[in-house]
């Protein structure tokens, strides 16, 4: 149900705007609000046996912040920070400026991005689950990789979002919405460890393991939730609806389903593999 203080929150400027382009970010907000994948992206850095002086990609840098860690292991070493959103690459440009040239940017899609230089490792975040095309996306990472170079990543798995994302399609399909979703396709792709596992195997990795880790994440608030999914889990639902006040609506509405619970049922999928 719509709450008139939640659409004038949003008609006053409250919450930034929707990005039209399907692949853009709101930046700052996601710089802001990315509490849960920058803790689970810490856990995964911690997987990444890094000796100082090493190269290495963070293949999807967001806004910047896993990569200013990953940079401060990396004392002698390079970061090349990989994001195919603009707003991003410049958030992380920006937030990184005194790293100077110990992090290298480039605004480009990962399935096409050649490495000069064949790197040590590549590490990524909360970013898989965006490309459709793993195997694409696997042989890309591999050819970067230096022989013996490794992958350390995660992202979101098989049942990843599954409860809070069969909410938010049972609204699509509620007056006024639904004309606008009568041909949406989920924009997510939440692999399983056994289909992973075999897909980096036939891409030329070895020594590989994946598992899916359950990682439920409450929200201490309606307002949090609510601009934490309009930045994150509805960026698409959002950007197909035509105008502010509707997109307002359509996120109360989900809300409302969620409330009085503010929590996302998030999985994660773990990988490792070495390039042989
Ligand atoms: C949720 S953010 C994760 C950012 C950061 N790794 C973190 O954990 O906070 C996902 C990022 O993946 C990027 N991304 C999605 N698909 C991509 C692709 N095909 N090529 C490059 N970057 C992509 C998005 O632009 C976005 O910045």
């Amino acid at each position: 149900m719509a709450t008139s203080s939640s659409i004038g929150a949003l008609a006053t400027g409250v919450c930034s705007p929707i990005m039209s382009a399907p692949h853009e970010w709101d930046a700052e907000a996601y710089q802001r609000l990315s509490d849960p994948q920058f803790a689970w992206g810490l856990r995964v850095l911690e997987r990444l046996p890094l000796k100082g002086g090493e190269t290495v990609i963070d293949a999807g840098c967001g806004s910047g912040r896993l990569t200013g860690v990953l940079a401060q292991r990396l004392p002698r070493g390079h970061v090349i920070a990989v994001d195919r959103s603009t707003n991003m690459v410049e958030e992380a440009r920006r937030r990184l400026a005194e790293l100077g040239d110990r992090v290298t940017f480039v605004c480009t899609d990962l399935t096409t991005f050649v490495s000069d230089v064949p790197v040590d490792a590549v590490f990524s975040t909360a970013t898989f689950h965006w490309l459709h095309d793993h195997d694409r996306l696997f042989a890309s990472i591999h050819r970067c990789l230096r022989s013996g170079g490794r992958l350390v990543a995660q992202c979101g798995g098989a049942g990843n979002l599954e409860r809070f994302h069969a909410h938010a399609e049972r609204v699509c399909l509620d007056e006024p919405f639904a004309k606008w979703f009568v041909d949406f396709e989920p924009a997510w792709n939440f692999q399983g460890p056994d289909a992973t596992a075999a897909r980096l195997q036939r891409a030329g990795f070895v020594d590989v393991a994946c598992n899916l880790e359950d990682a439920p994440t409450p929200f201490a608030d309606e307002p949090t939730f609510r601009e934490f999914v309009r930045t994150v889990v509805l960026r698409h639902h959002l950007a197909r609806l035509p105008y502010d006040a509707l997109r307002a609506r359509y996120l109360d509405a989900v809300v409302a389903r969620v409330a009085p619970s503010f929590e996302l049922d998030y999985v994660r999928l773990n990988l490792s593999a070495t390039r042989a």
